[in-house]
């Protein structure tokens, strides 16, 4: 199958998202399809995909004009997309969400969908549980399963848009290995949508790049990064020195916790932090560092031990409890945790204000809101809803929302979805916020970006925090090992 597309426009008011950018994809190969925060890629591919409409230009499959008005018809012309933020529905089994994404059958089959679910899943060599339901599954899992669902629609075009950004290092080899079976085994195209050089480096055959939503150039990969830096940015960017605050008082401090659920029980947690200090969590996914930060919101309630904040014992606190104490957490999953797709940003505005007023005053609203976008730089208006955001700006949205002045801020993935500059931009913020002694915990997969920007650094592994380890006296490797286990 080969798909072209050609002069594709797509204007969202005066953000020209796509303009006029011409693409050919050749069967059998992997593409990365590669450009900053807001170059326009979701764009493209949503438009390739049939979830959004184009304003001009045209798309060609095998040399027939094709254009879809659904994802459902671009899949069964054969094109699947993996979209940024995970569509699927929370509530069900995995089970139902596979048989609701077939619907052409009127009675589902379901020992049969069974049957053929768990062929899927074990010729990719995933591994998920069938009878889990979604809301259970980790980021990783979720996209394990919509691509199994893509594939057995009869998508021979695969799109895959940042699908590294949520999951471990280890699933990100599993899903590599899956995509190169895919290409050279069977013959599909995959497109990898990224903002990550070395990514693209690793797995693709051939990258496209886009800026400001004009297709800057392409070449074969891999290739030596300069090039693909210089077509990304156009000069390369500079990081932003670490500010230095002098730690003082202990801001947070975790005695003997437990944290038992019925997937993992984590226990023996023990961790003062101080106000102004970076911890940074690291750890394969699940290996109790996303329990120990739900318990630190009060989203979990610890089985033993106690939470200071302060000098306040904020143990069993509620989230709200949790939150009104001056603590803010931002959670992976922004459209599914984080953000209300429908809503506009000034009635996230208000939802996030922690006093709850009769009336709401929606002109002060407004100007607040106003003022936040503005300084955050999120792309859109007070009246744009969340999902009309690109995942980089529903980031910025989500810490335009956390409130001033807050003691800690705890944090999944901070900057995930975000290119370079966006993401030394929001650091930039939270380092600001340390003058006031706001402590920091944060959750990232990405061992650089933890070296980078934590003062200390507490390694989970199979439910046990490893090991405590200052930042500047560790280095990757080291940090690669004890994630696995070895001390
Ligand atoms: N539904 C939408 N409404 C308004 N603006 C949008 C919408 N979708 C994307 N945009 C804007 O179009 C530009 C390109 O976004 P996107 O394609 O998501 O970029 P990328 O995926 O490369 O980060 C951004 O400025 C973004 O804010
Ligand atoms: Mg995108």
């Amino acid at each position: 199958m080969r798909v072209e597309l050609n002069e594709i426009r797509k204007y969202f008011g005066p953000v020209k998202a796509n303009d006029g950018i011409t693409i050919t994809f050749e069967e059998g190969n992997i593409y990365g399809l590669l450009g900053e925060n807001g170059a326009g890629k979701s764009t493209l591919m949503k438009i390739l995909s049939g979830f959004q409409p184009f304003d001009s230009g045209e798309l060609l499959l095998n040399g027939s004009d094709a254009t879809f008005t659904s994802p459902r018809e671009a899949l069964a012309a054969g094109i699947g997309m993996l979209y940024q933020e995970p569509l699927d529905l929370p509530p069900f089994t995995i089970l139902d969400n596979y048989l609701l994404g077939r619907d052409n059958k009127v009675i589902p089959d379901r020992q049969a969908a069974i049957q053929e679910l768990i062929e899927l899943t074990q010729r990719y060599n995933f591994d998920v549980d069938i009878k889990a339901h979604i809301d259970s599954l980790s980021v990783g899992e979720r996209q394990q399963l919509e691509l199994v669902r893509l594939l057995a629609g009869g998508a021979e075009v695969l799109i895959l848009d940042e699908p590294t950004t949520g999951i471990s290092a280890e699933q990100k080899d599993l899903l590599f290995a899956s995509m190169r079976k895919l290409a050279k085994e069977e013959n599909k195209t995959l497109i990898l949508v990224s903002h990550k050089l070395s990514e693209v480096q690793e797995l693709c055959d051939h990258a496209f790049v886009l800026r400001k939503g004009q297709m800057v150039g392409e070449t074969d990969v891999p290739c030596p990064n300069e090039k693909l830096v210089e077509m990304m940015f156009g000069q390369l960017p500079e990081r932003s020195p670490r500010p230095s605050v002098s730690l003082e008082d202990t801001m947070l401090s975790i005695k003997e916790m437990a944290i038992r659920t019925y997937r993992l029980s984590v226990e023996g947690l023990q961790l003062d932090v101080r106000s102004g200090e970076v911890i940074g969590l690291a750890g394969l996914e699940g290996s109790g560092q996303g329990l120990f930060l739900k318990a630190c919101a009060g989203l979990l309630r610890p089985a033993k031990g106690s939470i200071q904040l302060a000098d306040k014992d904020i143990t069993n606190h509620s989230y709200h409890a949790t939150l009104a104490e001056g603590v803010g957490y931002l959670a992976a999953g922004r459209l599914e945790e984080g953000l209300v797709a429908g809503l506009t940003l000034t009635e996230h505005m208000i939802l996030g204000a922690l006093e709850r007023k009769f009336m709401i005053d929606w002109e002060s609203s407004r100007e607040e809101t106003s003022k936040r976008i503005e300084h955050y730089q999120v792309i859109g208006t007070e009246a744009s809803t969340a999902d009309q955001l690109s995942g980089g700006n529903q980031q910025r949205l989500l810490f335009s929302l956390l409130n001033t002045p807050l003691r800690l801020i705890l944090m999944e993935q901070p900057t995930r979805g975000l290119d370079v500059r966006s993401a030394d931009y929001i650091w930039e913020q939270l380092y600001e916020r340390r003058k006031d002694g706001t402590a920091i915990i944060f959750i990232s997969p990405d061992l650089d970006e933890i070296l980078d920007r934590s003062d200390r650094i507490a390694v989970f592994y199979g439910g046990q925090m490893l090991k405590v380890v200052e930042a500047s006296e560790t280095n990757v490797d080291e940090l690669g090992h004890l994630i696995g286990g070895e001390l």
